[in-house]
């Protein structure tokens, strides 16, 4: 069954697909497709690759032709008591499946809730060869009205939309190996927008006037990716029973998340691992959305060392009714308008999937599934180590590397994982073995 061609605002889904995993790609799009009422068009889409050469050509620069990845769509998601169904775009096994795991136990106990603040990104200024920084800093901020309203006559849209220049900081940096260095900020609301192109037209905008009421040089004008002003939350609460398993009590899990955690907060050779296992689920929805996932890798690494020392992104902790409760708290400049996102067919059809209505849901969405992630790793590493989930899904990879096709692929995955040895010389050998079998 397809949906039809008309596509209309979303209403509540449910998104308990079971055993979507046991369908085959085509029979899982239909399945999802009919959820989110995705057009035949979109469904394409998915099913042909996505980007026309004709557009590819029109995005960057020498272009030869296009390069996919797979899309899966991670299950069981509640935000805020509405539940999403996630597109994540992603090369590594296991990745879609631990975020849908520990969404099915969290929902259990309501799942995700989000909070956010606007979506106010930065522009920089950089002003040189000025004799007086402080004075010019107080020359500055005393014409911070008129530097507002030139940002704002830049954006007329922007500014129809409720967005805008809001406000402006000096920052002087009485020396640098350049000499002294004034730095303005303008603060934007770009609403939709990721908001790159809007404030660094700003920025240059109000430049020369900069430069006027400084008395300095401007050179450098442009946003800065360190989007502390555009941040987005999500906590979860998980009861110590919903994370039993045959082999550990939820008690033991749950402190071993907790122990995995802090590590992270005082180590930064684990907060590195730690945050990546965070990105291991923001990043896929940044990239099947369309989004700059350069911006947010860099602004999450940057927040993570806003103390002076790189640490956790996140937090875990066990409440006074011994629940497991984890945070997350991050820069997440994501836009639904403008750049790829726009013009990207794969991307829209994705934004459908996940039938947000601003850039700050698709943030709040985004975050969650980076806890969601994070706490499958650390659930894993806590008790039987990432290697048991992750290779018996890597396996089909490695079956395909040895050469099998169709079903041998299963056969050959299922074998791998079962006896623990996930090796292409061992996958070469099973697959010889079906063979002979067949024959
Ligand atoms: N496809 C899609 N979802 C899958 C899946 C698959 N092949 N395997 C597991 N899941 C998800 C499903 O949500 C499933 O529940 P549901 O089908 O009722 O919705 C849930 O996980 C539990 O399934 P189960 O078969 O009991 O999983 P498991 O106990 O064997 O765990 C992993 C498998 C991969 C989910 C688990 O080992 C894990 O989370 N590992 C950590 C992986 C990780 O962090 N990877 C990234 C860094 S390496």
């Amino acid at each position: 069954m397809t949906g039809n061609e008309k596509g209309g605002t979303r209403s509540a889904i449910n998104s308990r697909l079971e055993n979507l995993r046991n369908l085959s790609p085509a029979a899982r799009l239909d399945r999802v497709g009919d959820v989110v009422s995705l057009t035949d068009t979109e469904r394409n889409v998915f099913a042909g690759g996505g980007l026309p050469i004709a557009l590819a050509d029109g995005m960057i620069e020498n272009v030869i032709g296009t390069f996919e990845l797979p899309i899966g769509v991670a299950t069981n998601f509640t935000i805020n008591g509405r539940d999403y169904l996630i597109p994540m775009a992603v090369e590594e096994p296991s990745v879609v499946a631990a975020a849908s795991y520990m969404a099915r136990l969290a929902r259990k106990s309501g799942g995700f809730f989000t909070s956010s603040t606007g979506p106010i990104m930065r522009a920089q200024v950089q002003v040189l060869e000025v004799r007086d920084p402080h004075g010019a800093r107080a020359r500055i901020l005393k014409e911070r009205e008129a530097i507002i309203a030139a940002a704002n006559v830049k954006d007329k849209v922007l500014i129809s939309l409720g967005g805008g220049c809001r406000d402006i900081e000096v920052h002087v940096f009485d020396q640098t190996t350049a000499g002294p260095m004034v730095v303005v900020h303008l603060i934007v609301d770009v609403r939709d927008a990721m908001g790159a192109n809007t404030v660094n037209t700003m920025a240059e905008a109000v430049a020369p006037m900069i430069e006027t009421i400084s008395g300095g040089v401007v050179r450098l004008r442009i946003l800065s990716n360190f989007a502390d002003l555009r941040i987005a939350r999500a906590m979860v609460t998980v009861a110590s029973e919903t994370l039993q398993t045959d082999e550990y009590t939820g008690d033991r899990i749950a402190r071993g998340i907790v122990e995995a955690c802090a590590l992270a907060i005082v180590d930064p050779y684990r907060a590195a691992t730690h945050n990546k296992g965070i990105m291991n689920g923001i990043d896929p929805i940044v990239v099947a959305t369309g989004n700059d996932w350069r911006a947010i890798e860099a602004g999450a690494h940057v927040w993570a060392s806003r103390s002076g020392r790189y640490t956790s992104l996140s937090t875990w902790e066990i409440d006074a009714k011994g629940h497991l409760v984890g945070t997350l708290e991050m820069p997440m400049a994501l836009g639904l308008v403008g750049g790829a996102t726009k013009t990207h067919p794969a991307a829209r059809a994705a934004l459908k999937i996940l039938g947000v209505e601003s850039a700050q849901e698709l943030a709040e969405v985004a975050v969650a599934v980076g806890l969601s992630q994070n706490m499958g790793a650390l659930r894993a590493l806590a008790t039987e180590g990432i290697q048991r989930g992750h290779m018996s899904l890597h396996a089909r990879n490695i079956a395909i590397v040895a050469g099998a096709t169709g079903d041998e692929i299963e056969k050959v995955a299922a074998s791998l994982a079962a006896d623990h040895d996930v090796r292409v010389d061992r996958a070469k050998d099973v697959l010889e073995l079906i063979r002979a079998e067949k024959v």
